[in-house]
């Protein structure tokens, strides 16, 4: 990790699974920390053995980014931290598998306004900023299932697809400042998502592809100090997601259901 040493870098999603992974390649890049999540006791676990560890200024904000305006509330608690954000990791999110019919209308409400309202609005709050100071990266979490249209996932994804087109998007805009906004897309990746998602158990596909968390945000941090677009963590997931580009869209959505069927 480059030049990164007395930035500092908000994460959101830091209370487990990757926010934990990129908080501690962070702080080893010699990066100062806000932690936010709601889980308050997992972050200051993390808080303590971070600075023990790397000597860097780390603080904690406990939060549910799933209420409306909470991006504004967060905005102006790090105003009160006085930190000024170089790196924003939009991580936090959740996705809730089954039959969409089945899905109360309040969780699913809930999962938009985390997974697409709350990483719009921080990224306009952070970015002018960055584009002020003309300084600054902004890491989208997405996901494969960004690709193709994905049954029992099926308004997850699609919330993903909107991260993935609008980071892309963004990036293009500032392609002339130096403040990059970059999208990660994980496939399976071993964290508490599936758990969350409601999920009682692994698909074959799932199992077959898992990959650990440490070596996905790792790829992601590479990906925004490059200044990329996107990337697909992992060269399987990769040629997977190349190759759809030549498929029927009601082939890949049948390949994506069979994928999570029996979940
Ligand atoms: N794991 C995978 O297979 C996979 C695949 C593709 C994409 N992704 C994406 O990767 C990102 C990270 O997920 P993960 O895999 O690391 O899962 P995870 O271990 O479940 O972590 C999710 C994080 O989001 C936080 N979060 C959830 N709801 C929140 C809320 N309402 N307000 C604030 N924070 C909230 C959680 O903290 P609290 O519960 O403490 O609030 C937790 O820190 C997500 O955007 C996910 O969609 C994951």
């Amino acid at each position: 990790m480059q030049n990164l040493k007395d930035k500092s870098a908000l994460i959101t999603g830091a209370s487990s699974g990757l926010g934990v992974d990129f908080a501690n390649i962070l702080a080893a890049a010699g990066c100062h920390l806000i932690l936010v999540a709601r889980r308050l006791e997992r972050m200051q676990q993390q808080q303590e053995k971070i600075q023990k560890q790397h000597g860097v200024r780390v603080e904690v904000i406990p939060i549910d980014l799933a209420v409306p305006d909470s991006p504004q509330v967060l905005y102006e608690k790090v105003k009160e931290v006085g930190m000024a954000i170089d790196i924003l990791i939009n991580n936090a999110g959740v996705g809730i598998y089954g039959d969409f019919i089945d899905i109360p209308w309040d969780q699913e409400k809930n999962m938009l306004n985390l997974d697409i309202i709350t990483l719009v609005h921080l990224t306009k709050l952070f970015l002018k900023g960055m584009v002020e100071r003309n300084f600054g990266y902004v890491l989208n979490i997405a996901s494969i299932g960004a690709y193709q249209p994905s049954p029992f996932y099926a308004s997850y994804a699609a919330a993903k697809s909107f991260v993935l087109n609008f980071t892309e998007a963004l990036n293009y805009e500032l392609r002339h400042t130096k403040v990059m906004v970059s999208a990660l897309s994980p496939g399976v990746t071993a964290t508490e998502f599936l758990q969350t998602a409601g999920q009682q158990k692994q698909t074959l596909f799932q199992k077959l592809t898992m990959m650990q968390s440490y070596s996905v945000a790792k790829i992601g941090l590479e990906t925004m100090l490059k200044g990329k677009p996107s990337k697909i963590a992992g060269f399987g997931n990769a040629i997977s997601m190349f190759s759809f580009r030549f498929l029927p869209r009601r082939m890949t959505t049948f390949i994506a259901y069979n994928a999570m069927k029996g979940g």
